[in-house]
């Protein structure tokens, strides 16, 4: 496979975006931060566990739940000590910093950015190759990973990261592609899939599709 890098310098920000620390891994976080929903340091709780429930697009308890299950995964984010627990909860996760903290598989997961936050095409190539020809609701045919083989996907990174995989990395990936699939993903019931384009677009520009950001709050303005 070839190693092709996609990315901007870590850190470089093109027009109108934040630049992201190359120590915050997550995709999905990279765009809040990048596009000003969510500051690149120090995030309450309460702010960002709102924004990932209004990226969620429900509404009432099941929005709650949304919040509350992103609130648990972030009050750990920056370290399982009962200090730094107390910290998150009380001034929040610190999301330049989530690096080498307690969520990072340190390669368990997809490869597509490396510690640098460069992103590797060959490895959204290696992403597509799970997919398969899905009927967009909005008109035509496009590549993308339904429930089913976003499991093989994540399988097979497991299986790729041999003995460094930890027993509990799959319970962590619960949290990353299948929550992916549930706020990105286009159609209903088994058919829902995720669009590798626009995977592609939330690594390589830390873009969200409009769909999305009209859920949530005007952000602050870019550079
Ligand atoms: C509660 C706040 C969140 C925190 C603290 C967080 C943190 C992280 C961290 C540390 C990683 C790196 C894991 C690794 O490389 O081993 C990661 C990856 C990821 N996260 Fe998040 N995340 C959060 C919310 C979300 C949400 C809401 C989504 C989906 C909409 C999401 C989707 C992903 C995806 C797809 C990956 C990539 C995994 C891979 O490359 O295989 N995250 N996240």
């Amino acid at each position: 496979m070839s190693d092709r890098h996609i990315a901007t310098a870590p850190g470089a920000a093109p027009a109108g975006q934040f630049p992201v620390s190359p120590n915050n891994p997550c995709p999905f976080l990279r765009a809040l931060v990048a596009n000003g929903y969510v500051g690149g340091h120090v995030v309450p709780l309460s702010q960002l566990s709102e924004m990932i429930g209004l990226a969620s697009g429900e509404t009432g308890s099941a929005q709650k739940e949304v919040r509350r299950k992103a609130w648990m995964v972030a009050v750990i984010a920056n370290g399982l000590g009962p200090l730094r627990v107390f910290k998150s909860a009380t001034s929040g996760a610190v999301l330049d910093e989530l690096r080498n903290g307690p969520l990072d598989k340190h390669g368990g997961g997809s490869r597509i950015l490396d510690a640098d936050a460069k992103v590797h095409g060959d490895q959204i190539d290696r992403l597509a190759s799970f997919g398969k020809d899905c009927k967009d609701p909005a008109g035509g045919i496009e590549i993308g990973l339904t429930a089913k083989e976003i499991e093989a996907f994540m399988a097979d990174n497991i299986k790729r990261d041999g003995d460094a995989a930890r027993w509990y990395f799959p319970i962590l990936m619960k949290g990353e592609w299948p929550v992916l699939l549930k706020i990105l993903g286009k159609g209903e019931g088994e058919a829902r899939y995720l669009s590798v384009a626009e995977v592609r677009t939330l690594f390589v520009e830390r873009r969200l599709p409009e769909r999305i950001t009209a859920r949530l709050p005007k952000p602050a303005a870019g550079r």
